[in-house]
């Protein structure tokens, strides 16, 4: 078991600004049937956990509540049951979303089946910039987009913390890739492997085109702009939930709307550790925080303009 009866998180006593999140000293959580006690090195900041924390969010049911999913670490305990880990494995994940995990904090219990092995390769401030990102790129493009070797992707957002994920891994999988980013960061998509980027805001050139997968991180307006630059039967695939008219309007002109509502999914994780082992895929961190600090990394993360992801360096 852990060796201390209690540890630091961070809680909310209820929804507000940024300034409501605070470290508190709470009971280590004891793990129950297939369930793992991790050490948690790193958590990730993702932006449902700024939009949770104001109320627009998912996963509280009771105060005072620990935000986070993003986590990695090491095994400091088993529950009754397990099997896939030992006290001190390395492992990364976002358990239990979209219920509650309680990521910020020293120690996490999580169901074992949805923790993968860290890839010894990368650090734990970088394992824990990738989990609900790389998921959502995952299953946005492979589940929702089926692509293949060869097809073409739009990533909207491409540097940013799904983003910069979606672009690696597509371009892993042999698609041809175009972002969209602010001018700032043409040079850094590039660097991810994008063969071209052009800026999100106003039309999207002509030469944007024959797209077989969007990714639209914002829905809305965007949604339909990128419907114009689909070929026949392509897909838009958006992270922003379903609205009015979206899967009529696509197909009415031959192509298919698609949606993600990130699950965890420990043996997609187990194929994309290979890709992080090798390099291929490179979770970038933009900048990393104490838990004492989390108020500063969310209010830098609201202003959603994160190159990569922010992460919280527990260790
Ligand atoms: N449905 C799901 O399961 C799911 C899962 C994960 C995330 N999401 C949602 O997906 C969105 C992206 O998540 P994230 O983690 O990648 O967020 P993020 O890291 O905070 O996104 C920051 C990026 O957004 C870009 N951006 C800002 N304004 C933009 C615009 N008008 N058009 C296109 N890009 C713009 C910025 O680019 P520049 O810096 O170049 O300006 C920056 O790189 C969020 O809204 C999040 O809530 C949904």
């Amino acid at each position: 078991m852990a060796e201390q009866a209690t540890m630091q998180a961070v809680v909310i006593d209820g929804f507000g600004a940024a300034g409501a999140l605070r470290t508190e000293s709470v009971r280590v959580p004891v793990p129950g049937d297939g369930e793992i006690l991790v050490r948690v090195h790193a958590a990730g900041i993702n932006a449902i956990d700024w939009a949770t924390r104001a109320g627009e969010g998912v996963g509280v049911s009771a105060f005072p509540a620990i935000l986070g999913w993003d986590v990695s670490g090491t095994v400091a305990a088993t529950g009754p049951g397990t099997q896939r880990f030992r006290v001190g494995d390395e492992v990364f994940g976002m358990p239990r979303f979209p219920a509650p995990a309680g990521g910020y904090a020293e120690y996490v219990v999580a169901p074992e089946a949805e923790l993968s092995r860290k890839p010894s390769e990368i650090t734990h401030v970088d394992a824990a910039a990738v989990p609900m990102p790389a998921l959502t790129a995952w299953q946005s493009l492979f589940e929702h987009g089926d692509l293949r070797s060869g097809q073409r992707v739009l990533v909207s957002g491409a540097a940013g913390g799904v983003g910069h994920l979606a672009v690696q891994l597509a371009v892993a999988a042999g698609a041809e890739v175009i972002g969209t980013a602010s001018p700032d960061n043409f040079a850094f998509v590039r660097g991810l492997g994008a063969s071209d980027v052009v800026d999100y805001r106003g039309t999207l050139p002509e030469s944007v085109k024959d797209v077989d997968v969007a990714i639209d991180p914002r829905g809305g307006g965007d949604f339909h702009r990128l419907l114009d630059v689909l070929r026949p039967g392509g897909i838009v695939v958006t992270l922003k939930g379903e609205a009015d008219g979206q899967r009529r309007s696509a197909e009415e002109r031959g192509r298919r709307a698609g949606y993600t509502y990130v699950h965890p999914d420990s043996a997609a994780l187990e194929r994309i550790a290979p890709l992080l082992a090798d390099g291929r895929v490179r979770p970038v961190v933009q900048q990393v925080f104490r838990l004492d600090q989390v108020a500063r990394a969310h209010a830098l993360g609201e202003q959603g303009h994160v190159q990569g992801r922010l992460v919280l360096d527990l260790a």
